[in-house]
């Protein structure tokens, strides 16, 4: 069985073997904090035995949810923000084809689109009139179902569906994804007898992408949940028990100890385009986990070697409170090979008969060669092939590394008490009900 690698080697110039293994006790703690729920915020450890728990009928049942909405679509808007929209990007922008938006609409392979990820006035203008001539479904997804940015996009675009086929027929193309019980979303979803799924009380936004909010958007663009979910139960069971083997431990002791040792920020970087929202999903999730207490690493991303010609410089000159974690993968799916021209006159015949991947990979290995000479730390990571099983891998390890180096931080990780300030602001802006005195509060503040 192949798995992914992690390789901290180059880190070691910038933080000793010794520093790292000092938190092994830490790390041991905290993974049986994850392991065994006895830490802060141990009502959300759902998503550790997740992968393992789902059962064949329930996968079946998203596939086969999936499978109608195909049947029936020549696009599916995803509807849902945070946790509730970036696992499913990143996983879909991974395994799809980098041209997927310019083919056109089909019946049998829908375009999957995403709404309620902001409040852009044009991006919705601009999705609706894309929409005007389509068969569309929606998945509206929101585990509170009482989220401003989603409970908008779906107002809208219910509107556009009841108006294109009419209420009955909306009603068959419309899956809700959201709380057993609480919320709007809820009530509004049994009052139109939507089809539904549950999102666990006990799975928190961020590590809810192995639930029906990721595996359902996933299986409409026509990749393989099984797969994925099997590729995330083999990391579980690798990442049990405390050890030198186990990665997410690993990940998060080095990352800690780097933290300690000045490295405020760390940047997650791909040589592949695909992975670029697969890095906006990791931003999340550690982000928001770790970010709290005036404490935690600032996760940022870049796209080499796009971005080697814009934050290079930064990367390799810049304050050195930087590390790097690379997520490299090693089979391509598809070979492209350099010509040779007989003129020369771009001076490229010294690559001519190689596959643009070796270049590739030349590019990475010199820039991690630079970047640790550099003094910014390099953690490795190999992707045997951007397939549903690795990525599978790859999203478990992420969130018990997450988990586990959250608890060394001593925060709670899963937990997200900042994200509400922005919301009490905007709510007292609008008048909302019930938020009487913020807005006197901050209108008088704007007045001033
Ligand atoms: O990780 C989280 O909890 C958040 O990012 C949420 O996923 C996000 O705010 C959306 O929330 P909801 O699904 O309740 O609409």
């Amino acid at each position: 069985m192949k798995t992914i690698q992690l390789n901290i080697d180059n880190a070691l110039q910038s933080v000793s073997l010794e520093a790292i293994k000092a938190l092994d006790k830490a790390g041991a703690d905290a993974l049986a904090k994850v392991q065994e729920g006895t830490g802060a915020g141990n009502d959300f450890l759902g998503w550790v035995e997740l992968p393992g728990e789902l059962t064949t009928a329930e996968l079946d049942d998203i596939k086969a949810t999936a499978d109608g909405l195909r049947r029936d679509c020549e696009a599916v808007v995803a509807i849902g923000i945070g946790g509730s929209y970036l696992g499913a990007k990143a996983v879909i922008e991974a395994l799809s084809d980098t041209f997927e938006a310019s083919r056109p609409a089909e019946m049998g392979n829908p375009k999957v689109l995403f709404a309620g990820q902001n409040i852009s006035e044009d991006y919705l203008y601009e999705l609706q009139r894309y929409l005007s001539d389509k068969k569309f479904g929606i998945i509206v997804i929101s585990k509170s179902g009482t989220t401003t940015e989603p409970a908008i996009a779906f107002r809208l675009l219910k509107a556009q569906l009841e108006a294109q086929i009419g209420v009955e027929e909306a009603r068959k193309r419309i899956v809700a994804i959201t709380d057993a019980r609480r919320g709007a979303l809820r009530q509004l979803a049994t009052e139109e007898g939507y089809k539904t799924f549950v999102i666990a009380d006990n799975v928190g936004g961020r590590f809810s992408v192995l639930t029906p909010v990721g595996l359902l958007p996933i299986a409409v663009a026509g990749h393989d949940i099984h797969a994925l979910v099997e590729g995330a139960r083999q990391m579980q069971q690798a990442t049990a028990t405390a050890g030198a083997d186990n990665i997410s431990q690993l990940y998060a002791q080095t990352r800690n100890a780097l933290y300690r040792a000045g490295k405020k920020v760390e940047i997650l970087v791909n040589y592949n385009p695909k992975l670029h929202y697969f890095a906006e999903w990791w931003k999340q999730l550690y982000g928001e986990s770790e970010g709290k207490d005036k404490k935690g690493i600032f996760p940022a991303a870049v796209d080499n070697s796009t971005d080697l010609h814009s934050m290079g410089q930064w990367i390799q000159d810049g304050e050195r409170t930087i590390f790097e974690t690379v997520i490299t993968v090693v089979e391509q799916a598809h070979e492209v090979v350099i010509p040779t021209d007989e003129a020369n006159l771009d001076g490229l015949n010294y690559i001519a008969g190689k596959r643009v991947d070796e270049v590739n990979k030349m590019a990475e290995l010199g820039t991690r060669i630079a970047h640790v000479d550099g003094g910014v730390p390099n953690l490795l990571i190999t992707l045997p092939a951007l397939k549903e099983v690795y990525l599978g891998q790859l999203i478990y390890f992420f969130e018990k590394g997450c988990g586990i180096s959250g608890y060394i931080l001593d925060v709670n990780p899963f937990n997200q008490p900042g994200v509400e300030d922005y919301k009490r602001n905007m709510f007292a802006l609008l008048a909302k009900p019930g938020y009487e005195k913020e807005t006197e509060a901050i209108r008088a503040r704007l007045n001033k």
